[in-house]
C-alpha cells in the first residue's frame, strides 16, 4: 500500500482492509505520535466538508505532520481558470500526499494519474468515498465484532450517495446480505447491482421502510444529496421520503447499530440520538483513526505504529 493512491475502495484487497482496521485500532489506543514529523499533507477540497476534512487534519496533526491546502476552491487559483491538472502538478511540489474532494466523478483517478505523490480520494461526485468506507467498516467491526455474514439496510439516496457505493463494494468482500430502501427515483444504480450479482451477493429492493430492517445488523441512513440534482423539483419530491423515528426501531435487534455518514438533514429525527443503537457520532470519531491508518500506510510509517 506504500506510495499507492486510494481512488476506490476496491484498490484494497480484503487482507489490506483487515490490516488497516487493525492499524486503526492501534491508533485509537495511541493516537498521538511523531510518525509524520517533517511530512506535509495537502488537503484540497473543491466541495464543502466538515467531517472528512477536519478528521484528516486531526489525523495528520495527531501524528505530528503538517497540513496545507484549501477548504474552498474560490480561494485558490482555480478561480483564475487554472485546470485540475495544473493545480495537482503544482501541489505535488509542496506535499508528500494529496487528499482531494471534487464534485466530478473520476476526478480522483485523473488526479492520481497526473500526480507524482499519492492521491487519496475524499469523495468524487456521486462516485466513491473510500476513506468514509474505511471508517464505516471500522465502526461496523467495533460494534458487531465481525464483518462477515451481516445484514445491512442501506436507506435513502442510493443513487447519488457515494458512501453507499463504496460501502457496498467493500462489504461485498464479506458475505453480506443487503436491503436497499429508497424512493424509486433514487434507487441503487444498475452497475452496483450487477456488481453484487456477479459476486452472488444477496440483495432486496424496496420503497418501503419495512420488516426487512428488523433483522438488520446495521441500518445505514443517508441524506438525499440535494447538490447532485439538476432539477430542484425532483429534490423536493424525494427529500422527505424517510425520516427515522424511535417507534420505527421497536422490533429491531438490540445489537443493531444506526450509522449515517452525516451531515444529517432530517432523515433521522433527533429523538433517535438518545437510542443506544444510534452510533453516528461515534462513527464520525472513528474517522480520525481510520484516516491515521490510511495515511501512515501510504507514507510507509505503519511499521512504526505501536
Ligand atoms: N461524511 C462526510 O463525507 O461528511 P462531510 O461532507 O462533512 O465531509
Amino acid at each position: 500500500m506504500k506510495n499507492r493512491s486510494l481512488v476506490s475502495i476496491t484498490d484494497y484487497s480484503k487482507q489490506e482492509i483487515l490490516y488497516l482496521l487493525d492499524l486503526a485500532r492501534k491508533f485509537e489506543n495511541n493516537p498521538v505520535s511523531n510518525l509524520l514529523s517533517g511530512r506535509v499533507i495537502a488537503s484540497l477540497f473543491f466541495e464543502p466538508s466538515t467531517r472528512t476534512r477536519l478528521s484528516f487534519e486531526s489525523a495528520v496533526q495527531r501524528m505530528g505532520g503538517g497540513i496545507i491546502g484549501f477548504s474552498d476552491s474560490n480561494s485558490s487559483s482555480v478561480t483564475k481558470g487554472e485546470t485540475l491538472r495544473d493545480t495537482i502538478r503544482t501541489v505535488t511540489n509542496y506535499s508528500d500526499l494529496i487528499v482531494m474532494r471534487h464534485p466530478l466523478e473520476g476526478s480522483a483517478k485523473f488526479a492520481s494519474e497526473v500526480s507524482t505523490v499519492p492521491v487519496v480520494n475524499a469523495g468524487d461526485g456521486a462516485n466513491q468515498h473510500p476513506t468514509q468506507t474505511m471508517l464505516d467498516l471500522y465502526s461496523i467491526y467495533k460494534t458487531q465484532g465481525t464483518l462477515d455474514g451481516l445484514e445491512i439496510a442501506l436507506v435513502g439516496d442510493l443513487k447519488y450517495g457515494r458512501t453507499v457505493h463504496s460501502l457496498l463494494m467493500a462489504m461485498a468482500m464479506f458475505d453480506t446480505r443487503f436491503h436497499f430502501i429508497s424512493h424509486p427515483k433514487l434507487q441503487m444504480p444498475d452497475e452496483y447491482k450487477i456488481y453484487l450479482k456477479e459476486k452472488n451477493i444477496h440483495f432486496t429492493e424496496s420503497a418501503e421502510f419495512n420488516k426487512k430492517v428488523d433483522s438488520a445488523d446495521i441500518i445505514y441512513m443517508t441524506r438525499v444529496q440535494r447538490e447532485r440534482f439538476s432539477d430542484p423539483i425532483e429534490y423536493e419530491k424525494t427529500k422527505d421520503t424517510y425520516v427515522l423515528r424511535s417507534n420505527m426501531l421497536q422490533s429491531t435487534k438490540p445489537s443493531m447499530r444506526i450509522l449515517h455518514p452525516l451531515p444529517r438533514v432530517n432523515e433521522i429525527h433527533i429523538e433517535v440520538d438518545n437510542d443506544p443503537r444510534a452510533y453516528y457520532f461515534e462513527q464520525a470519531l472513528n474517522g480520525v483513526f481510520a484516516r491515521q491508518a490510511i495515511i501512515a500506510t501510504i507514507l510507509g510509517v505503519d511499521h512504526l505504529v505501536k
